[in-house]
């Protein structure tokens, strides 16, 4: 019998946001504070404009997946008890918030610190008209608290990944197979 699965939709927009996010993550531009103070052109440095070139396409990704969210007919139920749907409820919708928070700091950072957005195709954003010199962009150190917010992500992803390998070899329920880009028979 094949287990009831996630819609291919809500399944490749899973994985390439996993993908692009870890991607994104590996490539977190270490220093780039000094660099800026050098006066290095972010535009020459391959892991800067991949990093963000990569975090806008989670971006772009995560709002596509909450719209489908939205429109989509269902997702499949599993029984499981209350503490565990709660739990698995409350880890989505952080992992959720931090999808979203990892861009929007990401631009408060380069708005309020004057530093441009550089992606890839040579494509460039010199300056974020209302970020530099407002309240908001002088709330905080918006670089560091994007660079926890990556490093929580990661965590949260990672125990999240745990759960679904706990749900398939410990509870053996089809959870992880509902997500899986491939069909497993059970
Ligand atoms: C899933 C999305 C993202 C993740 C997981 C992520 C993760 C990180 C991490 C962990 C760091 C710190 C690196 C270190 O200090 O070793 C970092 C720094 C940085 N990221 Fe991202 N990031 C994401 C999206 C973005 C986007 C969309 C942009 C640009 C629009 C961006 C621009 C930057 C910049 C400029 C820094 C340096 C901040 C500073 O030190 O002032 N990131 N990111
Ligand atoms: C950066 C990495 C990841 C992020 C940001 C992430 C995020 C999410 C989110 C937001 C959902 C809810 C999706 C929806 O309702 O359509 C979800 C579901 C799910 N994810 Fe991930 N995920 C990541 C990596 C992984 C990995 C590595 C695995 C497996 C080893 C995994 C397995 C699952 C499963 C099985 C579900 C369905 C859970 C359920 O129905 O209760 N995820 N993920």
């Amino acid at each position: 019998m094949s287990t009831p699965r996630y819609d291919p939709i809500s399944r490749s927009l899973h994985w390439l946001t996993a993908l692009a996010a870890t991607a994104a993550f590996l490539l977190g531009p270490e220093g780039f504070g000094r660099l800026m103070h050098e006066g290095t052109d972010p535009a020459t440095r391959w892991d800067i404009v991949w990093h963000e070139s990569l975090g806008l396409l989670v971006l772009g990704l995560t709002l596509l997946r909450l719209l489908w969210v939205a429109l989509r007919p269902g997702k499949p139920h599993f029984d499981m008890p209350l503490w565990m749907r709660l739990l698995s409820r409350a880890v989505h919708g952080l992992l959720w918030l931090l999808l979203l928070a990892l861009p929007l700091t990401a631009l408060l950072a380069l708005g309020s610190e004057g530093h441009p957005l550089t992606l890839l195709g040579g494509v460039r954003l010199n300056q974020f008209p209302g970020i530099a010199g407002s309240a908001l962009g002088e709330l905080t150190d918006w670089g560091e608290l994007h660079g926890s917010l990556g490093d929580a992500l990661i965590a949260l992803a990672g125990a999240h990944a745990l759960a679904a390998l706990y749900h398939h070899f410990g509870r053996r329920d089809g959870v992880l197979a509902a997500m899986l880009p491939w069909r497993l028979r059970r």
